[in-house]
């Protein structure tokens, strides 16, 4: 067995695996340790993207929505289908046949690419005993599944180990009643009542996963406002539009605490009116995750962390210690798969002693929900309280020749641009083919674009991305499809 390489990366989700690939195309010998196991005790690859996180969820969210329209919306169409039912088992084997395609296709890679996989648990060794070489090369012990332990030497080491789910100590997980996101992607019946904690991402897009499939779901959040993170406009337009789809969500209400029996959960909160206590068949805890960084290091002594236990990097993902870069969920910005990616790209570029930045300000977030939220740059609110001067364009889909055929009018599109320069500043979006838009959005803030730029641009008709292209024309008063106050003449 291998024991030196160029590289080891810790953790193969989508940081870590993105990372070893680009190492391995670049020329270098690679080692990614992973300890991950499935249900049946058998390694995966991917983490938590792959396995828990992106991947089974949107599965589920695909499958719910199609079984929701079925059974309520496509009569609209003309479409009528008797008899609707659920077949839950089915739907969850479907996400695990994604789940399983995608991993066993990194495995493949990993092949392809000659990267050694190798199955354990990654701690990195006090290295004072190693010899005083440039660049030094470091120690990692691998205890593997069979308790055998290992020591894998090589100069750089990129750590990429992900985060776990925040707990509450006053409604520990029993993986019965109360459930992390994991858990919450695998219930074997649906709900009659589900209860969550934190009105996030996880609660939003799992809650409606399982709202779609009948549960009656009630979400519980500790701040006063909604999507606080986002710009309130479309945040405040998602909470009425998730109010209609039946989702109870109650701001400014506190956990106390929740008492699991056999078959249901006791939940007692504290709210505007005062305490009350509530049964649920199952909870779901989504108030965060943290960074997987505890017992990582033999020795932490002269390793930097941020506060909540991130890793401190610099811009270039280099930890405190020479040679040893950290990624993904495990430092700070948004805990997404696609800037643990790019970060991953950046570091293996780096080690090659090529030139390679991550562009910190662009990176696109997304809501899965419907209608789907995402967004890029910055909002309203961050630019009043920044002091920077701004124009907005908004467009509603609901005047849109497309969304209106498709029957998805739901939402808008939201582009702020500076006042003097017109540079795009931010682009937000709210309806049904928001994830697929942003990256419009993105493309022309990478390059600079101002909203005359979108506006003089042609877009193909009848799309939802017209809607983009209207919201920059509305800028400057020249939407064509909306009624506007002109601004200027042009
Ligand atoms: P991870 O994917 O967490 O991978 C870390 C890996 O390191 C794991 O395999 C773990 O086993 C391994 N590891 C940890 N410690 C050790 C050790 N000591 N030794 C060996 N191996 C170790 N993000 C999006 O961008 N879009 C989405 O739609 C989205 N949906 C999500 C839905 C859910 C329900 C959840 C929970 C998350 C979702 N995320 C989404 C977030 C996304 O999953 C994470 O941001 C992403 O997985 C982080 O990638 P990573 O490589 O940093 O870590
Ligand atoms: P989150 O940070 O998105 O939301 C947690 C929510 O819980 C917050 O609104 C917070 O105010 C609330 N909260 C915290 N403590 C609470 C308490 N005691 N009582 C009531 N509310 C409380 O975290 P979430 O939803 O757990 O997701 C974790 C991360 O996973 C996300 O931040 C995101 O980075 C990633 N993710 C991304 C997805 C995507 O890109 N579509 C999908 C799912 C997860």
């Amino acid at each position: 067995m291998k024991l030196e390489y160029d590289v080891i990366i810790i953790g193969a989700g989508p940081g870590g695996y993105v990372a070893a690939i680009r190492c391995a195309q670049l020329g270098m010998s690679v080692a990614c340790v992973d300890k991950w196991l499935d249900q049946n005790n058998k390694p995966r690859l991917g983490g938590t993207c792959l396995n828990v996180g992106c991947i089974p969820s949107k599965a589920l969210l695909e499958s719910s929505e199609i079984y929701c329209q079925s059974a309520s919306s496509l009569g609209q169409h003309g479409v009528d289908i008797k008899d609707v039912s659920l077949n839950l088992q089915q739907m969850m084997d479907r996400k695990n046949n994604v789940v399983n395609t995608l991993t066993f296709g990194i495995e493949s890679l990993f092949k392809a690419n000659k990267i050694d996989w190798i199955q354990g648990k990654a701690t990195i060794a006090n290295n004072d005993d190693l010899p005083d070489t440039k660049p030094k090369v470091k120690k990692v012990n691998v205890e593997l599944h069979n308790n055998e332990v290992i020591s894998l030497k090589a100069p750089n080491i990129i750590i990429a180990t992900g985060s776990s789910p925040i707990d509450l100590p006053i409604a520990p997980i029993d993986n019965q009643c109360i459930v992390d996101s994991s858990g919450a992607l695998a219930f074997e019946q649906v709900p009659k009542t589900l209860a969550i904690i934190g009105a996030g991402v996880i609660g939003l897009e799992l809650g409606s996963v399982w709202k779609r499939l009948g549960a009656q779901v009630k979400i519980f959040e500790a701040q006063d406002s909604f999507l606080t993170f986002t710009d309130q406009l479309l945040a405040k337009e998602s909470l009425k539009q998730f109010f209609n789809q039946g989702l109870e969500i109650s701001l400014n209400t506190r956990l106390l605490s929740a008492q699991s029996k056999k078959n249901s959960v006791t939940v007692k909160y504290h709210d505007a009116e005062g305490e009350h206590s509530e049964t649920f068949d199952k909870l779901i805890i989504a108030v965060g995750r943290r960074p997987n960084s505890e017992g990582l290091f033999e020795d932490v002594t002269e390793l930097e962390f941020d506060e909540g236990c991130f890793f401190h990097v610099n811009e270039r993902c280099e930890t405190s210690l020479p040679g040893i870069y950290a990624i993904g969920d495990t430092v700070r910005g948004p805990m997404l798969a696609h800037k643990g990616s790019e970060e991953g790209l950046m570091v293996a570029e780096l080690i090659a002693g090529n030139h390679r930045e991550v562009n910190y300000q662009l990176i696109p977030s997304v809501i899965y929900t419907n209608p789907e939220l995402a967004w890029v740059g910055k909002n309203e609110q961050e630019l009043k309280s920044a002091g920077v001067d701004f124009k907005v364009g908004t467009f509603p889909f609901a005047a849109s020749g497309r969304a209106q055929a498709v029957n998805e009018t739901t939402g808008m599109v939201k582009v702020i641009s500076h006042a003097k320069t017109d540079r795009i500043l931010g682009v937000h979006i709210l309806g049904s083919q928001a994830s697929e838009m942003i990256a419009q959005a993105v493309i022309a803030m990478e390059l600079g674009a101002s909203s005359e730029d979108i506006a003089l641009t042609m877009f193909a008709h009848p799309t939802f991305s017209e809607a983009f292209h209207e919201a920059a024309l509305a800028v400057s008063g020249n939407a064509l499809h909306i009624a506007q106050r002109r601004t200027r003449r042009s």
